[in-house]
């Protein structure tokens, strides 16, 4: 390679940046499309001759690469969550209120400010920077692990692949992609022209495109991002944060506002209610958010959402349409939940032909009939739902409905429970249950058995093959292959799959067979404790609430579920069919470290490494690291100018150690 190659290479990609820059920032060109693409060519061409002179932050990354046979898992950390939802200006004075309720008690610091922001609807995406530039792109997944989709975000034009000024090392952020509606729009016409069916909404069609396997196409879809969030501590505050994203020349969002207490956020909302139909992309509420960083995190989360954040959704779109029929769906847990069948409606960018009715009390509460004409209501949820009935349209014969007394799938009795909502059928062996547990148990965060879905499970229970999740392990060859539409190889690849299943973890397996209150994080939680199957069992109410996260309701619940008979022999077919019952520890090998199964809080200021890598290390040791302080604290480790989370600790007899104990135990 020339000087001057190498010259023009870095020539033309600074002009490629100007003219997106003017093009995407400024909204005015210099140069015309052809002429854009004319210099991006040339730079292609540059770079496939040299390729040393391809860096991930080149511009030419944006026009997609090869498709890529499927996408790599990667693990989030911090995990991404979700947000909880409230639907009214008063659900967000209860939130308020509870925030007040959470920091009564705690040292009275600066006052607690707001930071509201357009909710874009569209899809998460996690971004990482290293070194100032683009590395990684992954989508949200289950919030713990999703899809690297690198190559597809490189290809988005208004996020920078290389960072202005002077950001930290490594700068890990999240955002929202989305397709403005005018590139919607475009793309439906195209569609509408070649005959093609038209795409539903902007946020499926993001959804869709993200996860495309090759990049080239989704460079053409015109995807935009939109960054709300720095999950790398870059300022005491989320505003200021958000300015300094907004300095590294991110895709920041300009609509957002610090609010200096609720009566603010109350206005910010009431001021997009109508706007927000201007924008040129779908909004479908308000993020508001605590701003102060070290307040977010004395508020803590849940499993699944921060409490320091919330979402306000505006009201969703409402079509009136018919009842058809009210139907009854039978779930895992045996719970019966009545169903509109509907007249099809189109509403919220969907076409709607069933919405839950929730539970017979709401049925009951709204009156809803079969005939009756009502209001449906799609939010951004995905399950539309039944507002309200037009009484003054009900036809003059309709009768209320009545609450089925048997099942209707096997026909038995339905009972309820004291104090519970729910009719349930409480038949084990009713083929509703059973289809939805063994669907569950073969799950991909469950024993994740590829190739049996439902269709084939109903087979399966029909054909009297199984009778249960247990019955899976004893399917021979033979059995299969009898199947319609079954031969040998499809057999035996299932039967395959079904022996891999054996090895799946005691968390998984836990997951699997459907423990009342136990899902993915409990049911890791308990096996990583226990560590294996008759250690659990064996575990009394006071050993399991003894466990961080566990508290009486679950604990109750895993009691009364082992000392069920039934599931007792289930667990022993499971054991005489060679399934694990055992649980790897976490990460770590290394038991005789101390800090092995401890529960550990960080606190104040580390001067020689950030806290989340100090959280790394110790999880790599097997340490759990909590974001409070509680009675099941075992260690405090309080930096710099460590505050509230200190003194609770002191208060509670919690060991507390420096940052020196801290690298101590981390080995140096
Ligand atoms: S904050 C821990 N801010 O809404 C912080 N989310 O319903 C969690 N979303 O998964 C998210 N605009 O994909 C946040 N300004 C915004 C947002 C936003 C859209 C999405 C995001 C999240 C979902 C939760």
């Amino acid at each position: 390679m020339s000087r001057a190659e190498e010259k023009r290479a870095a020539e033309l990609r600074e002009d490629i940046e100007r003219h997106s820059e003017l093009y995407y920032s400024h909204g005015k060109p210099e140069i015309s499309d052809r002429e854009f693409d004319a210099l991006m060519r040339e730079l292609i061409d540059l770079e496939r001759e040299h390729p040393e002179l391809a860096t991930p932050d080149s511009p030419t990354q944006r026009v997609g690469g090869a498709p890529v046979e499927g996408f790599e898992q990667v693990a989030h950390d911090p995990p991404m969550l979700s947000l909880d939802n409230t639907y009214s200006l008063e659900e967000v004075e209860d939130w308020v209120g509870r925030l007040d309720r959470l920091a009564a008690g705690e040292p009275q610091g600066v006052p607690r400010a707001y930071v509201t922001e357009l909710k874009l609807d569209g899809v998460s995406i996690s971004l990482l920077y290293e070194g100032g530039v683009l590395r990684q792109g992954v989508t949200r997944g289950n919030g713990t692990v999703g899809d690297d989709v690198t190559a597809n975000v490189r290809t988005i034009r208004n996020l920078p692949l290389r960072l202005e000024g002077d950001p930290p090392a490594r700068l890990m952020l999240r955002g929202e992609i989305y397709m403005p509606r005018p590139v919607f729009d475009a793309l439906n016409r195209l569609r509408e022209k070649a005959g093609a069916p038209l795409y539903v909404n902007p946020r499926n069609t993001t959804a869709g495109t993200v996860r495309l396997l090759d990049s080239r196409e989704v460079a053409r879809r015109r995807l935009e991002v939109a960054v709300y969030q720095s999950a790398t501590e870059i300022a005491p505050s989320h505003s200021e944060s958000l300015e300094m994203l907004a300095g590294y020349g991110l895709p920041v969002r300009s609509e957002w506002q610090c609010c200096a207490d609720v009566a603010e956020v109350e206005a910010y909302i009431e001021r997009w209610r109508e706007p927000r139909h201007e924008m040129p992309f779908d909004t479908d509420g308000v993020v508001i958010k605590v701003d102060q960083l070290d307040l977010q995190e004395r508020f803590g989360r849940t499993s699944k959402a921060p409490r320091w954040a919330v979402a306000y959704k505006f009201a969703a779109e409402q079509a009136r349409t018919v009842v058809k029929a009210i139907s009854v769906q039978v779930g895992r847990t045996g719970v019966l939940t009545p169903v509109a069948e509907l007249e099809p409606v189109f509403v919220g960018g969907t076409t709607v032909s069933r919405a839950t009715l929730h539970n017979y009390e709401d049925l009951a509460r709204k009156d809803i009939r079969e005939g009756d004409t009502v209001l449906v209501e799609k939010g951004g949820d995905i399950i539309p739902k039944v507002v309200s009935v037009l009484t003054e349209l009900r036809p003059g014969d309709s009768v209320p409905y009545e609450i089925p007394t048997q099942c209707p799938v096997c026909g038995e009795p339905v009972v309820r429970y004291e104090g519970e909502v729910a009719w349930r059928c409480v038949n084990a062996a009713c083929p509703a249950i059973v289809r939805e547990s063994v669907s569950h148990y073969v799950g991909r965060n469950a024993m994740d058995i590829e190739g049996l879905g439902d269709k084939l499970i109903d087979q399966l229970l029909a054909k009297e093959l199984i009778t249960d999740y247990t019955s899976l392990y004893s399917l021979k060859k033979d059995d299969l292959a009898g199947l319609d539409g079954w031969g040998e190889k499809s057999a035996l690849s299932l039967l395959a799959q079904i022996e891999k299943s054996k090895g799946r973890t005691l968390a998984h397996l836990l997951h699997a067979v459907g423990i009342r209150f136990v899902g993915e994080r409990v049911g890791r939680t308990l096996a990583e404790h226990f560590g294996d199957l008759d250690a659990l069992v064996a575990a009394s109410n006071e050993e399991l609430e003894a466990v961080p996260e566990v508290g009486p309701k679950v604990a109750e619940s895993v009691v009364r579920f082992f000392s069920d008979p039934h599931n007792q022999e289930r667990f022993e077919t499971l054991r005489e069919d060679g399934v694990n019952l055992t649980q790897p520890r976490a990460e770590s090998t290394d038991t005789d470290n101390p800090v092995a199964g401890k529960t550990v809080v960080l606190t104040g200021t580390l001067t020689g490494m950030t806290r989340g890598a100090a959280k790394k290390r110790l999880e790599a040791l097997g340490a759990r690291v909590s974001g409070s302080v509680s009675r099941k604290t075992d260690l405090v480790v309080a930096g710099e100018k460590a505050g509230s989370k200190l003194k609770k600790a002191e208060d509670l007899g919690v060991e507390i150690t420096d940052e020196a104990g801290l690298l101590e135990l981390l080995g140096g």
